[in-house]
């Protein structure tokens, strides 16, 4: 029985929503494993718009088990927003399909304080963090001071935890940080008040994800970033604060490596990145703002313009390496059309292949044989340098605008 994990091969914002959402369909379970609200999935489902920031999008097909795993970040008042949001729309209308891990770590108003005060006092060389204190809540997990769903639970153990930590957060933001400090009163009661309505869908997460793939249920893991943020194997510094690589989907959900049978790697036809740090292919001029506008390249979390460049096939193999994927999703090839001639970086000291563009709009097409003779020898050309077979190629934003050629849960 495959279970299958979707990974970002860029530096996130591949278009992981939308395959997470189709592969969803033949997945029993959706896992969603490590970062927080620092992610947004975009889905377009009958032309309906969902912005999903932690719930994995399993939960806008019909029984699903959706998983936030051990290893997310979670701000529970936006986990709440996401809960009502999705049941004012008619979605999750059983609350025993969304579990939580106990160990799962939460996201305090003082993480998302440093995180903005740091990044305001790195000025130029700031990483361009989302703000929503996702670093800052994986250092006090890394430091064993962190506060989880199971500390929330215990009463008195969440009031000690949470005394100790705004003690020290607030000599640190007053002294070092020059910042306001917070309340214990107030997030406290605040965070019961949250408690109260989350308590149901805590779970022994690792423990019920052992037993359902023992029972033969179909597991579909769903990461968020991608590669070239992973903390380990990114373009560290600039980089998100967990793993968004293959190994992360073990450490992150409670699960062994032989659970995972596929790993599809997501890859849009060019590149993008948003925040700071090095990218090779970065386009400046109009090409880069034709990717920006056409592709609708601005942040589903922050709004911030992505920057855009051409496909990085150095960046993208070394992914393809280091996961060790099975197959890759190409996403918005779409975006592409109107280019008369499109570049592949092919080594870091830029190498570009320069391949023929197409006019014609392609969203339409069902199969690979319907598009363009250019844009197919581009997407062909694009699986030989990674070396890996490719598994769907997106082109638009809803279900029925992809080219399926090998669903990997069959
Ligand atoms: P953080 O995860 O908020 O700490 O941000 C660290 C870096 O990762 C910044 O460059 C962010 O722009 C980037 N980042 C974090 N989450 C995402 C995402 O979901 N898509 C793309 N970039 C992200």
């Amino acid at each position: 029985m495959a279970n299958v994990a979707v990974i970002g091969a860029q530096w996130g914002d591949e278009g992981k929503g939308k395959v997470v959402d189709l592969f969803s369909r033949d997945a029993d379970i959706v896992v969603r494993f490590q970062g927080g609200n620092n992610a947004g999935h975009t889905l377009v489902v009958d032309g309906e718009k969902t912005v999903l920031h932690l719930i994995p999008s399993g939960a806008l097909h019909p029984n699903k088990l959706c998983i936030i795993g051990n290893g997310v970040v979670v701000d529970p008042q936006v986990l709440l927003e996401e809960i009502r949001g999705l049941k004012e729309r008619g979605y999750l209308k059983d609350d025993s399909l969304l579990k939580i891990s106990e160990q799962a770590h939460l996201i305090m108003p003082y993480h998302k304080s440093v995180d903005q005060a740091r990044e305001r006092l790195r000025g130029k060389g700031k990483i361009g963090t989302t703000g929503r204190g996702i670093g800052p809540t994986y250092e006090d997990k890394v430091a064993r001071v962190g506060i989880r769903f199971v500390d929330l639970l215990d009463e008195k153990t969440f009031k000690e935890k949470l005394k100790h930590n705004i003690e020290e957060k607030n000599i640190y933001l007053k002294a070092i940080l020059k910042e306001k400090t917070l309340d214990f009163r107030s997030i406290y009661e605040t965070y019961c008040r949250y408690r109260d309505t989350l308590e149901g869908y805590v779970a022994d997460t690792a423990l019920l994800l052992h037993r359902e793939i023992k029972a033969g249920k179909k597991v579909l893991f769903g990461g968020a970033q991608g590669t070239l943020l992973d903390v380990d194997h990114g373009t560290y510094p600039f980089v998100t604060s967990s793993n968004a690589v293959i190994g992360g989907v073990c450490t992150r959900a409670g699960i062994g490596p032989r659970s995972i049978q596929e790993i599809i790697g997501i890859s849009k036809a060019y590149t993008t990145r948003v925040g700071s740090g090095p990218f090779p292919t970065e386009l400046t001029g109009a090409e880069g703002e034709k990717l920006k506008y056409d592709g609708d390249e601005f942040g589903a979390t922050t709004g911030r313009p992505r920057r855009c460049g051409w496909f990085d096939a150095v960046g993208a193999r070394y992914a393809v390496r280091i996961n060790g994927m099975t197959g890759i999703a190409l996403t918005k090839l779409d975006v592409l059309t109107g280019f008369k001639t499109i570049k592949i970086l092919e080594q870091a000291e830029p190498a570009w292949e320069e391949l023929e563009g197409w006019d014609t709009q392609i969203s339409g097409a069902k199969e690979l044989s319907d598009l363009p003779a250019s844009a197919q020898r581009y997407v062909r050309r694009l699986e030989e340098i990674l070396e890996t077979e490719l598994v769907l190629v997106s082109i638009g934003p809803s279900r029925d605008q992809t080219i399926m050629l090998r669903n990997p849960f069959r």
